[in-house]
């Protein structure tokens, strides 16, 4: 059996800097026709000039990727210029919930000049949305409560939820005005606490936000195949050098990438639902952020394949398993 899908548009990816940047920025472009690519480097992107030269560097690793660049939402942002040099989206990392750099303010609200300069150029707000952390997600949920209030103030700003992991931010989403939107990743999708820390720690699947309960991840994997086009495929890939996934201070993030695409079509599958993958990571994603559609394709088979231990210098997410489905020529280069 076999899919034959519009290249996927991945809304939310990371290729860090540095000497790994090429060989993530490659893998994606056998992914992915386009993708978000967030702000987070070291150091992160803040300026137009910061960005343009980041994008530069990813056009020469992967001239194939549409990468549509982002810079982190500071108080001092220069949107004109930002538009100018191509940004598409600023991302808002809250204090202290992530490994973020360069957000100064610990409420959304302060950059509200900014919001409104952002609405009136079409730059999206991309939140990291992350509830406190063992609260069972009862706690005051702020992040979403800003998120849902700025959308309220700039009713033509468009915002997206990064990476849903509980149910009350799906329910949210769907009772928001148009302009909001969400993003799910495909280990959100396929994995939950107990696979995470239920009877051993396992470092590979440690993200932000953590993954949750069998219980949200339903709300999750409901939401992915409701056909809502307000929910749509952000990998979120995150990789880190493997000594940053052992020992006592291991880094959140997740190298989903070389098996992302996989993943859901395993979803979709087992969910009897292989008609709404397409949507779910070639068109809902575009038609948010106002993208064309491509004519490129890939075609996912179902095929099994073992997903070796390390990739691009990284562990990848079922790193050493085997998977039911895999991406024609995606993995060409392990
Ligand atoms: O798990 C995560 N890793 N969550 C984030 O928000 C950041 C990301 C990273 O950059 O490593
Ligand atoms: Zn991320």
């Amino acid at each position: 059996m076999e899919l034959v899908i519009q290249k996927p548009f991945d809304a939310h990816l990371h290729l860090r800097q540095g000497d790994s940047l090429s060989g993530f920025a490659q893998r994606a472009a056998a992914f992915f026709e386009s993708a978000l690519v967030m702000p987070n480097t070291k150091p992160p992107i803040l300026t137009a000039a910061d960005l343009g030269r980041y994008r530069t560097l990813i056009r020469e690793a992967a001239p194939a990727l549409n990468a549509l660049m982002t810079f982190q939402l500071h108080t001092q942002a220069d949107i004109p210029a930002l538009k100018r040099a191509g940004a598409v989206a600023a991302k808002y990392f809250p204090v202290g919930l992530t490994n973020s750099t360069g957000t100064e303010a610990s409420t959304l609200s302060a950059y509200d000049s900014v919001l409104r300069q952002m609405e009136e150029n079409g730059i999206v707000l991309s939140i990291h949305c992350e509830a406190p952390l063992y609260s069972g997600g009862e706690a005051k949920h702020r992040v979403l409560d800003e998120a849902l209030e700025a959308s309220v103030r700039f009713p033509k700003l468009k915002i997206v939820l990064e990476h849903l992991s509980l149910e009350r931010e799906v329910e949210a989403v769907k009772s928001a005005g148009e302009n909001v939107a969400a993003t799910l990743t495909a280990h959100h999708l396929m994995f939950d606490a107990v696979d995470f820390i239920g009877s051993r720690l396992n470092p590979h699947l440690f993200c932000k936000p953590i993954l949750q309960s069998a219980y949200h991840r339903e709300a999750l994997r409901q939401a992915a195949l409701s056909g809502n086009p307000r929910f749509f495929f952000g990998s979120d890939s995150a990789p880190h050098p493997p000594e940053s996934k052992t020992g006592s201070a291991v880094s959140p993030g997740i190298y989903s990438m070389p098996v992302t695409i996989p993943l859901l079509a395993c979803f979709f599958d087992e969910s009897s639902q292989t008609d709404k993958l397409e949507s779910f990571v070639s068109v809902f994603g575009r038609r948010f952020y106002g993208l064309l559609e491509t004519t490129e394709k890939i075609i996912i088979e179902k095929k099994s394949w073992e997903v070796p231990e390390i990739i691009d210098g990284a562990v990848p997410l079922c790193a050493g398993t085997v998977l039911s489905w895999t991406v024609r020529d995606g993995g060409k280069n392990e």
